[in-house]
């Protein structure tokens, strides 16, 4: 693996989804794969989840991992080529990202989009501009658009869950509702839902999970959201996109519920109508599905306490999960492109 910014860096999502499960049984099994190399997480924006997680998914495999808040510590990075830097822009990313590229084997970026100017962003010139110019594989800790560790973990966290459903079923646990079509085939039905937020957000995490699970294909998907808020088919295309959300909910195995934007009159807020908040009167409505959310959540905004606080609830489960898709990551990428091989 040469770089992991979306989906398509990725040959076989289940061969990953093993990889990853197979580090939550025994994380230290590589502990010498890392050993005198050295990873760097960049940050332009705040992170709990995927700051920690991949610093501990490096440690598990040897590695050295600094971290390095651009945004409050660096100086303030220029990319627009042939830029005259006359204004607050101290450092072009041509000469900053090949320095970083020799003080790390491996580095990851993390940054968000301005949501002020939908081309700009979609262009992805900020992780562009670290793969073109920093020389050393690029990890994505979120992008303008994309937030693939993210959705590999929760791709991780759906499978894991279906490997439980089965197991408990195959043991004849009575409670335990069987997938759609009767349990026969372990074929589930999930639904990203739109939920209400105070912010206009990003619609990194809603793009990259649309992506992962249209490229993995072992599930009936669909998306649920209000008028105006579409997501770019170029993610989308492959899912039922229904406007009901109660329609949409009915029989779902897995609901993962975020908020976004609007993606075609970008980056705004249209109706943000508390009644998409999801419920456990919509818990009813499904197969007694799981519930899934990225991390952070605007508890009583987007998800109510009830479904957090339920058994139904697995946010703690999906964000454990981050280690563990971001050990399989920087594994493989170990493994395939170790520093002068
Ligand atoms: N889900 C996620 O990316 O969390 P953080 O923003 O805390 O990293």
């Amino acid at each position: 693996m040469k770089n992991f910014i979306s989906v398509n860096d990725v040959t076989d999502i289940n061969a990953m989804v093993a990889k990853a499960l197979a580090y939550k049984k025994n994380p230290f099994a590589d502990r010498k794969l890392g050993a005198d190399k050295r990873i760097g997480l960049l940050f332009l924006n705040p992170s709990l989840r995927t700051r920690l997680s991949t610093q501990i998914a490096a440690k598990n495999l040897g590695m050295e991992a600094i971290v390095f808040n651009v945004d409050k510590e660096g100086w303030a990075l220029e990319f627009e080529e042939g830029a005259i830097m006359s204004g607050n822009t101290v450092e072009h990313v041509k000469d900053a990202a090949p320095i970083l590229g020799q003080y790390f084997d491996i580095l990851c970026i993390r940054t968000f989009p301005s949501l002020k100017n939908r081309e700009d962003d979609y262009s992805e010139l900020v992780m562009n501009s670290f793969v073109q110019y920093a020389g050393v594989p690029i990890i994505s800790l979120e992008s303008a658009t994309l937030h693939p560790l993210q959705s590999l973990t929760d791709i991780i966290t759906i499978k894991e869950s279906l490997d439980d459903r089965n197991f408990a079923l195959a043991a004849g646990a009575s409670n335990t509702p069987p997938l759609g079509d009767g349990g026969s085939k372990p074929r589930p039905k999930i639904v990203l839902t739109w939920a209400p937020h105070v912010k206009p957000l990003p619609q990194c995490v809603a793009n990259s999970f649309a992506q992962w699970v249209n490229a993995w294909g072992e599930a009936d998907f669909v998306i649920t959201h209000p008028e105006h808020y579409e997501l770019s088919d170029q993610y989308t295309k492959g899912a039922a996109i229904i406007t009901n959300q109660n329609e949409a909910l009915q029989d779902a195995d897995f609901v993962y519920v975020k908020n976004w934007s609007t993606y075609n009159d970008y980056g705004k807020i249209y109706s943000n109508d508390p009644a998409w908040m999801l419920t456990e009167e919509k818990i009813k409505l499904t197969n007694n599905a799981k519930v899934m959310h990225c991390l952070p959540v605007r508890r009583n905004v987007e998800l109510s306490d009830e479904i957090l606080d339920s058994e139904n609830s697995l946010v703690t489960k999906q964000a454990g999960n981050r280690v563990w898709a971001a050990q399989a990551v920087i594994s493989e990428m170990l493994s395939t492109f170790p520093k002068g091989g």
